[in-house]
């Protein structure tokens, strides 16, 4: 760090305009200046691309203890039951919410269309067609867009949270002050300080060769608020999402789940078996973890490549008019959905671990937040159950807001911060090589150790070339000016570091994390909670 310089000050920071994030600015708009950054393009999360909905208990025949049962179940028991209700309670509000936004839900004889998904008793999934997410993000975006309290910021990429040590006149505290975020079109870093930080970064999915995320899915807000020293909990619960399209060009394109709520069936592709009866009576509506654990087990047992997800036996207009995006989609790639079935693999799909909060979105340290896929909040446990991730957005990112209204005048202005230090750093002609290399190697050997099913011993193999990687990612860091790939692969690798030490923590399998070394689970469900040293 260097000397003392001109920060650019704010009452609030953001960082990530997804769901989480422009819920919390634009609840914190009503009264505060509120500045949003994001990581390439304001549409670049995992919101954009959300497919199937947001679960909320609207039907008559529904009830909130349902929903709740039904998040406790899929979550194996790691839920917190507080949180639960918090959320699940508040999914009515947020749906009037998002619907006063504009958002365009589906209606059926003047009521929201509720779809089915995995592991709900009711159908209780709102949606836009298939692209719900999509129409979230626009509205989300319009309404920021609209606010003259809003600053948003895109092409920031935050590198690290400033803290008490980064003051000018060091206060050793851990109190957190805003982010150093680098200007990705200039390779600045520049200094933004707030009385509050939220982080809304989402989560680390691209840590794992196959993924549904979208590329900046890169664990950053996971790795900052760690290496600033907020405690991270059950990093081991990354969620596999059953049918994700199997093509050699297209690696991550998601078949939503709401599929099969719609009756679509899991098929042997050779022998045509529906091969989720011999798993789990629910069949293809079982939560999330039994059926990729059942799909990869097809996979590994009969040596294929993929499976087949099956919805041509109901009408061609039903399947176009529900699935309109997926079928266009399909229709690109020389397959029709109407006619023939679609080839699925298991993807790294959701983060359900992350920096830890209370029910006001608050984490160990004084003055951050976070809000959304970059938490564990309790509501998930050990394995999410569909459609309840845009929901928590929602909810935490409310609450979040209005705690940092609450408490506004409790929370000091931001010292004077120290200058980022570019002046020891050079250039590297390297870089573009290094970081791919290492890139792939941790996304590969993460998936072939740390992946649906694991074993001590495979998890021992990724900790050690986590080792490797961290002296050369460190050293690489420490000598060369920043980039975005740069960033993002320091955070890659740390988020890789978080999710084996948890993984080696928990001795059972439970939810999303299956073991062959402790495949029993054990009587009491526990937090995997990691604690900066
Ligand atoms: P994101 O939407 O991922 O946004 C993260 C933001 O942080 C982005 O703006 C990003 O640019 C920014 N950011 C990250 N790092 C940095 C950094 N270092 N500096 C600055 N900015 C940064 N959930 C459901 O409930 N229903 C669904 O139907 C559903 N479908 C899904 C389909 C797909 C294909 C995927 C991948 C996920 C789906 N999910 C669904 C999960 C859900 O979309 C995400 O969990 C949710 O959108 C996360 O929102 P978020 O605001 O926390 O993060
Ligand atoms: C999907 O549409 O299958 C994704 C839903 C979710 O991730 O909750």
């Amino acid at each position: 760090m260097g000397e003392p310089h001109s920060q650019q000050h704010h009452d609030v920071i953001v960082v990530g305009s997804g769901a989480a994030g422009l819920t919390a600015a634009l609840a914190l708009a009503d009264k505060l200046k509120v500045l949003v950054l994001a990581k390439g393009s304001l549409t670049g999360g995992s919101t954009a691309w959300a497919q199937g909905g947001i679960a909320a208990v609207l039907d008559a025949g529904d009830t909130f203890e349902n929903h709740i049962r039904d998040t406790m179940v899929a979550g194996a028991g790691l839920n917190r039951i507080e949180t639960v209700e918090h959320v699940i309670g508040r999914a009515p509000h947020a749906i009037d919410r998002l619907a006063s936004l504009g958002v365009p839900f589906n209606t059926e004889q003047g009521a929201l269309h509720l779809t089915r998904e995995g592991g709900h008793s009711h159908r209780r999934i709102v949606h836009v067609d298939d692209a719900t997410g999509w129409a979230v993000q626009s509205a989300l975006l319009k309404a920021a867009h609209d606010n003259p309290n809003v600053t948003l910021l895109p092409g920031r990429a935050a590198i690290d949270l400033i803290t008490g040590k980064h003051e000018t006149k060091y206060s050793g505290s851990g109190r957190v002050w805003g982010v150093y975020a680098l200007d990705e079109e200039s390779g600045e870093v520049e200094a933004h300080t707030a009385r509050a930080t939220v982080l809304a970064t989402g989560g680390a999915g691209r840590v794992y060769q196959f993924s549904t995320a979208p590329r900046g899915a890169t664990g950053d807000g996971i790795a900052m608020a760690w290496r600033a020293g907020a405690r991270v909990a059950n990093m081991e619960m990354m969620q596999f999402h059953p049918t994700c399209l199997y093509n050699l060009e297209v690696k991550n394109f998601l078949i939503t789940e709401a599929v099969r709520g719609e009756g679509g069936q899991l098929k042997h592709p050779q022998t045509g078996e529906r091969f989720m009866a011999r798993y789990d009576g629910r069949l293809e509506l079982a939560p999330r973890d039994v059926v990729a654990r059942a799909i990869d087990d097809q996979i590994k047992r009969h040596g294929l490549d993929y499976v087949h997800l099956d919805i041509s036996h109901q009408p061609a207009d039903f399947v176009r008019a529900h699935f309109p995006t997926i079928n266009e989609k399909l229709l690109t790639l020389g397959i029709d959905m109407t006619r023939e079935p679609i080839p699925v693999v298991p993807a790294q799909h959701y983060t359900c671990g992350g920096v830890m909060i209370d029910l006001d979105g608050r984490t160990d340290l004084p003055g951050l937040y976070a809000v959304g896929e970059c938490t564990e909040s309790g509501l998930h446990g050990a394995n999410r159950l569909a459609s309840n991730s845009l929901l928590e957005c929602f909810v935490f990112g409310e609450a979040a807001a209005a705690d940092i209204l609450r408490c506004w005048d409790e929370f000091d202005a931001p010292p004077p911060v120290l200058a980022w230090d570019s002046s020891r750093v050079e250039d590297s002609d390297e870089e573009a090589v290094v970081i791919k290399q290492n890139w792939t190697e941790i996304r590969r050997f993460m998936w072939n150790y740390v992946g649906i099913v694991r074993t001590t011993k495979r998890l021992e193999r990724a900790q050690h070339r986590i080792r490797l990687l961290e002296e050369e990612i460190t050293e690489y860091y420490r000598h060369f000016r920043v980039g975005t790939d740069l960033i993002e692969l320091r955070n890659l690798l740390a988020s890789a570091d978080l999710i084996v030490r948890s993984a080696l923590k928990r001795r059972e399998s439970r939810g999303l994390h299956f073991t062959l070394d402790y495949p029993e689970t054990l009587p009491v469900a526990k937090d995997t909670v990691l604690v900066p040293r």
